[in-house]
């Protein structure tokens, strides 16, 4: 491709002109003055600490920046083979930011949206050429995490995606392609990670730190959490949860919790603003202080991550992503210590099932039934083979 256009300089949008401006001419439109400002003189310094860590030479940043052009108008962008909006998570906004586009570029220029939560079918749908429209969703930070999810509209021509995996995959990402469903592949099987650790806490059953003891310790989490909602940001965290929730036609499984949302009423956003589960934004502080490991913290690391093994296995049943996709995914886009499905040979189906049974046995809530694939093999005796 010759030229790549991407669309708003916000966090996401300068993250993505950065990876994608290592390899092509990029054009990059900010139509807000303050975040262009902003984002000119943060991709300066961003680049110059990479050539003082040794991590990019002094050429490629030279290169990097020679490769960057930023427009004026959106009419610059007519030659562009590929534009990526990544523009504030409003459908409106973007419907119309993509019609405008839509008078502009070539009949061959593909389209993508960054959206974290948005149909990508809905949007495709808002464009003259749906078969050229696609969802291309970054991690944050953009230049550091390998995973791209990939996710075709329901009207993207197969040879798009081809296209856009090459493309990603010659920008150093790892891709992975997931159906059009709210919260794509990572953001939807992660969330009991969260909402199981929070249930837990909101019945008494563990203090946080406990909880946060149990993963680190016995799971190999690299965040307990707690620490890790602190991390990512209450107001970011509960937004994607209740997204996720009434997305899925409020799916008990991905229910919010009222703890979360009090503390972003509160505005307790977490490590951001220095006040969270844990009081202080130092991210040396030590949650997990416990040495000793009892047989509840078997137990919550049990219950927490034969939920997440539910979730991986209901998004494989349902055919949101395959196996491999599945597993590379969640430890490509979140470090987790093991693939979800592993970890489910690991433990044992007939383990696995009869977790969420007796779950689902003492609580007698759909959030704890047993994902069918998983009963299915309990019954048959197969595996996953990742
Ligand atoms: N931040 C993340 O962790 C993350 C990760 C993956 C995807 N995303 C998605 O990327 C997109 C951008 O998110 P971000 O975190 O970079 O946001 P941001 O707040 O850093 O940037 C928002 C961008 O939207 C633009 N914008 C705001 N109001 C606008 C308007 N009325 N018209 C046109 N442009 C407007 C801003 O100028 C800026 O370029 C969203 O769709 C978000 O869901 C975010």
């Amino acid at each position: 491709m010759k030229q790549i256009g991407v669309v708003g300089a916000g966090t996401m949008g300068l993250g993505i002109a950065q990876v994608a401006a290592q390899f092509e001419r990029v054009l990059v439109y900010e139509s807000i003055e303050s975040v262009r400002f902003k984002a000119q003189q943060s991709l300066s310094t961003k680049l110059n600490m990479l050539v003082e860590k040794g991590k990019i030479s002094p050429s490629s940043k030279d290169e990097i920046l020679t490769h960057i052009h930023w427009c004026k108008d959106l009419s610059e962008m007519k030659h562009c083979d590929l534009i990526i909006e990544a523009i504030r998570e409003d459908l409106q906004i973007k419907k119309d930011l993509f019609s405008t586009l839509s008078d502009i570029i070539s009949e061959k220029c593909i389209l993508a949206t960054n959206t974290s939560s948005l149909s990508i079918t809905g949007l495709a749908a808002s464009v003259p050429q749906p078969d050229k429209f696609i969802g291309i969703h970054f991690f944050n930070p953009a230049p550091m995490m390998q995973l791209v999810e990939i996710i075709p509209a329901l009207q993207t021509d197969p040879s798009i995606i081809n296209l856009v995996s090459e493309l990603l995959r010659k920008w150093g990402k790892i891709t992975v392609i997931a159906k059009d469903t709210p919260g794509f592949i990572v953001n939807k099987i992660a969330r009991p990670y969260y909402s199981e650790a929070l249930r837990i806490y909101d019945e008494g059953i563990a203090q946080m730190g406990e909880i946060d003891f149990a993963m680190t310790t016995l799971g190999g989490f690299r965040m307990g959490p707690f620490r890790l909602m602190d991390f990512i940001g209450h107001d970011v965290n509960y937004a994607v949860t209740e997204i996720v929730w009434s997305e899925n036609y409020f799916e008990p499984r991905f229910k919010p919790s009222i703890t979360q949302k009090k503390l972003v009423e509160a505005g307790f956003l977490g490590d951001k603003n220095g006040k969270g589960f844990y009081a202080s934004a130092n991210k040396n502080e030590n949650s997990t202080l416990n040495t000793e490991i009892k047989s509840i913290h078997i137990e919550i690391f049990h219950r927490i991550v034969v939920m997440l093994i539910n979730e991986a296995a209901d998004t494989l049943y349902y055919g949101i992503a395959s196996a491999n996709d599945i597993e590379t995914a969640m430890t490509k886009g979140v470090n987790y210590p093991k693939g979800l499905l592993n970890w489910a040979n690991e433990l044992g189906i007939s383990f696995c099932v009869e977790t969420m049974d007796k779950l689902y046995d003492f609580y007698k809530e759909d959030r704890y039934r047993c994902s069918p694939l998983l009963s299915n093999m309990y019954k048959s005796g197969e595996i996953f083979y990742v």
